[in-house]
C-alpha cells in the first residue's frame, strides 16, 4: 500500500529554538536562503516549519490571521517565496482556544483553519495540545477532527501531532490521521536531564524513542522534537530555553541516532550564520540516507549496558546500519561482535562520519569518546 503522506521522516527547519514567538517574514527568508545556500536543502532538509507566535487573531468573517508585523506580506507571499526554493512551508496550531504560547488556535474552526492553510500553500500542520482536556477520548476527537479537516481541504498537508506524555499518542496518532507525534517534553540544548524538569536532553529522547520501535514506519514516526545541533547554549527570546549546550560529539550523536530511530529532523539553530561543524552535520548525506531509507524501520536497541546502547536496523538494498553509543564519561575501547547483534555474516564496514571503509570482517574493534556515535553502514561480503 503506497504511503502518500511522509512516507519518510520529515526534514527542515522549525522557528522555535531560535525565534520563540517573535518568529517572522524577514527571518524566515533569510533562514530559508540559508538553508539553500548552505547545502541544506540538497541534503532533504526541504521544509521550514513556522512554529507558535505567528497568529494576529481573527477577521470579521472568523478566518484565522497574521500577526501583521511579523508578516506584513501575509502567508501565501511567503508560502510562494520559500516553494520557489525547493522548500516546503508548515504552521502551528493547537487543539483549543488557545495555543501554548497563548495565541489564536483552531478548535471549533478546524475546517475553517485548514481550507485557509491549504489557501495559503501551506504543506504541513504541526497541532499542539496546551490548554486542553486531560483525556486520551477528548484528545483522540480533536486530532481526528482536524487530521478530516486537512484531508477534506484538497491539499496535501502533513498532520504532526505534538502530544506527549500521559496521553501516549504512538497507541492512536496515526489511526486518528497524524503522520508523526511527538515522544517527550520539549528538548533542551543539553546531553541528559535526570529531573525531567527543565525539559529533557539528547539522550533522555533516545532512551525514550527505543522503546517505541513498533509503532513507527512509513507514514507514522515517532517525534524526538528538535535538533539541538549548533545552538550552543543559545538564550531564546522568552528564555523558556534552558539548556547549556552540547560538545561536538552530542551533537553528532543526536543526528547519528535520530537517523537510525527515524525521527523527524527539525534543524532550530542559527542557519544563516551555523558553524561548519553544524554544517558537516546537516549535510552527512550517507547518515541522512539511513534515515531516509525506503525500507522505513526504525532500529532496535540491542544492546543496553551502563556503557552502550547499541541500534541495529535493515536497510531497504539488503545493508544493515548500526550505531554504538557511548554513554560514559570517558573513551572506550570496544569490541562490538556482529553475531551478537543478530548479524552472523561478514561484512564490508563503513564508517558514516569518516566517509570510508575500514575493513571486511565479522566484528569492529576501537575506541569510542565519551558520549560519541558510531554509525556504520554493513554490506555483506
Ligand atoms: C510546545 C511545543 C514546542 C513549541 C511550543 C510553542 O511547548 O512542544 O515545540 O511548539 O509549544 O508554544
Amino acid at each position: 500500500q503506497e504511503v502518500k503522506l511522509a512516507p519518510t521522516p520529515p526534514m527542515g527547519w522549525m522557528s522555535w529554538n531560535l525565534m520563540e514567538v517573535n518568529v517572522n517574514e524577514t527571518g524566515v527568508k533569510e533562514i530559508a536562503d540559508a538553508m539553500v545556500n548552505s547545502g541544506m536543502v540538497k541534503a532533504g532538509f526541504n521544509y521550514i516549519f513556522i512554529d507558535d507566535g505567528w497568529q494576529g487573531g481573527r477577521d470579521n468573517k472568523n478566518n484565522i490571521i497574521p500577526d501583521a508585523k511579523k508578516f506584513p506580506s501575509g502567508i501565501k507571499a511567503l508560502a510562494d517565496y520559500v516553494h520557489s526554493k525547493g522548500i516546503k512551508l508548515g504552521i502551528y496550531s493547537d487543539a483549543a482556544p488557545l495555543t501554548c504560547g497563548q495565541y489564536t488556535a483552531s478548535l471549533n474552526f478546524e475546517e475553517q483553519d485548514a481550507r485557509t492553510f491549504a489557501k495559503w500553500g501551506i504543506d504541513y500542520l504541526k497541532y499542539d495540545y496546551c490548554n486542553a482536556p486531560e483525556d486520551v477520548a477528548t484528545a483522540k476527537q480533536r486530532y481526528g477532527k482536524m487530521a478530516s479537516a486537512l484531508r477534506k481541504s484538497g491539499r496535501d498537508i502533513v498532520f504532526g501531532i505534538c502530544e506527549w506524555g500521559p496521553r501516549e499518542p504512538w497507541n492512536w496518532g496515526s489511526e486518528v490521521g497524524g503522520q508523526s507525534w511527538r515522544t517527550t517534553y520539549d528538548i533542551r540544548d543539553k546531553w541528559m536531564d535526570t529531573e525531567g524538569k527543565g525539559g529533557v536532553g539528547i539522550y533522555n529522547v533516545v532512551d525514550k524513542m527505543a522503546g517505541l520501535a513498533k509503532f513507527s514506519g512509513p507514514g507514522r514516526w515517532n517525534d524526538g522534537d528538535m535538533l539541538v545541533v549548533g545552538l550552543h547554549g543559545l538564550k531564546g527570546p522568552s528564555s523558556a530555553f534552558n539548556g547549556k549546550g552540547c560538545s561536538q560529539a552530542e551533537y553528532r550523536s543526536q543526528m547519528s541516532l535520530y537517523c537510525i530511530l527515524n525521527s523527524p529532523l527539525y534543524a532550530s539553530c542559527d542557519i544563516r550564520k551555523m558553524d561548519e561543524d553544524a554544517k558537516t552535520i546537516f549535510t552527512n548525506t550517507e547518515v541522512i540516507a539511513l534515515n531516509q531509507d525506503a525500507l522505513g524501520k526504525q532500529a532496535e536497541r540491542k544492546i543496553k549496558t551502563d556503557v552502550w546502547d547499541v541500534f541495529v536496523r535493515p536497510l531497504a538494498n539488503g545493508d544493515f546500519a548500526i550505531a554504538v553509543l557511548n554513554k560514559s564519561g570517558i573513551t572506550q575501547a570496544t569490541k562490538i561482535n556482529f553475531a551478537d547483534l543478530g548479524l552472523p555474516d561478514k561484512y564490508e564496514i563503513k564508517d558514516l562520519w569518516q566517509h570510508k571503509v575500514t575493513g571486511k570482517a565479522n566484528k569492529w574493534t576501537g575506541d569510542i569518546t565519551s558520549h560519541e556515535t558510531k554509525v556504520f553502514r554493513l554490506k555483506k561480503v
